[in-house]
């Protein structure tokens, strides 16, 4: 590992955003064999928010966006990049990010997609320190937004139950002289041999669209939950480890952990095995569901506007996702 002075990059600006449809549990029960006891108990969810067939990713975006760049007071003309992480681009070509950039006006501002899953904005906000620290921005918006009710069957009571739509962004910019904040240690890792625990078959360069794809559903995600959920915990303990240990400090300076809001479970274990009480961990998966890339930023931002999230305080991002990726984040606010 190269030796780096940190921090490069803090974040000064947060928002969020998500399309007004609700699908509650009571809805779910409707249409599924499964009980709203049965998911809360088992997941901890209880609502998530669904797009419109109709409804675009970028239209939701472009809300959470204005609002974290309103918040860190900076226009689009003050944007040097945009990294988007996201699963579920509205269209396959160009890029999302570059869709965001347009509907901006954050010309000549460089733009890309990132394909890191569930960590997705933990992945973006690492790539967008990194460009930082080789001269290619001093002012980045970092986003992470899904419809992942495009890429889930609604008959699977398996994934129907977790998943839901928003999007959420962070403006990074460079740390000035004598400024206390910003990323104080990064990690990331992934294993493509659980590929297969967690992905969409059909639809992509491998099986092309066809009817039959479309009449096996093979352009929606196939999940073996029981293993991801322990692949889950396995790579969730890794992220938190690594962090604390690259951070150069112990788990009790954590002030808050914001994970990944997959699964409640999985997050108490998690936060266990850490050594973080619940009370130092913000969860918001009742709401929303597991919105994947969105779901770091969907939480950061709602703490920041409960108050939870205070200047100063140290903040652990963890995540993990279809790849099998993961990573987390030792920040000071
Ligand atoms: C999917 C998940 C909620 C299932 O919970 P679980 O406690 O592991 O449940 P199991 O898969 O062991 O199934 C237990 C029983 O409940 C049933 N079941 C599964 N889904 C159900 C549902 N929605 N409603 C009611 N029953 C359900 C199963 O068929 C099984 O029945 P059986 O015992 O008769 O065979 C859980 O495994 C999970 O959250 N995994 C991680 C998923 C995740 O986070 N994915 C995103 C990664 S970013």
């Amino acid at each position: 590992m190269i030796d780096i002075t940190r921090p490069i990059a803090c974040i000064t600006g947060m928002g969020s955003a998500v399309p007004e449809g609700r699908l509650t549990n009571a809805e779910l029960e409707k249409t599924l064999d499964t009980t709203d006891e049965w998911i809360t108990d088992r997941t901890g969810i209880r609502c998530r928010h669904i797009a419109r067939p109709d409804e675009s990713m970028l239209s939701y975006t472009l809300k959470a966006a204005h609002q974290a760049m309103e918040q860190a007071g900076v226009t689009a003309a003050d944007l040097d990049g945009i990294v988007f992480a996201t699963v579920t681009p509205d269209r396959r070509l160009p890029s999302v990010a570059c869709d965001l950039q347009a509907a901006l006006g954050a010309k000549p501002a460089w733009a890309f997609d990132l394909v890191a899953a569930c960590p997705g904005w933990v992945y973006a906000l690492s790539v967008a320190e990194g460009m930082m620290a080789t001269g290619l921005g001093e002012t980045i918006l970092v986003v992470g937004a899904e419809k992942l009710s495009m890429i889930t069957d609604r008959d699977d009571r398996n994934t129907a139950i977790l998943f839901g739509d928003g999007a959420g962004a962070g403006v990074l910019r460079r740390v000035r002289p004598g400024e206390d904040r910003g990323i104080l240690a990064t990690y990331l890792g992934a294993d493509g041999d659980l590929a297969d625990l967690l992905y969409i078959p059909g639809g992509g360069a491998a099986d092309p669209f066809t009817e039959e794809v479309l009449r096996e559903r093979r352009h929606y995600m196939k999940m073996a939950g029981r293993e991801v959920f322990k692949a889950a915990v396995l790579a969730m303990s890794r992220s938190s480890d690594e962090a604390i240990r690259r951070a150069g400090m112990p788990p009790e300076s954590i002030d808050l952990l914001v994970p990944h809001q997959a699964n409640l479970r999985i997050i108490e274990a998690a936060a266990k095995h850490a050594g973080i009480p619940m009370s130092k961990v913000f969860c918001n998966l009742d709401r929303y569901g597991n919105t994947s890339s969105a779901s770091i930023p969907l939480a950061l931002t709602q703490a920041q506007a409960e108050g939870v999230l205070k200047p100063g305080m140290i903040v652990m991002l963890a995540a993990f996702g279809a790849g099998f990726t993961w990573g987390s984040v030792v920040l000071r606010w």
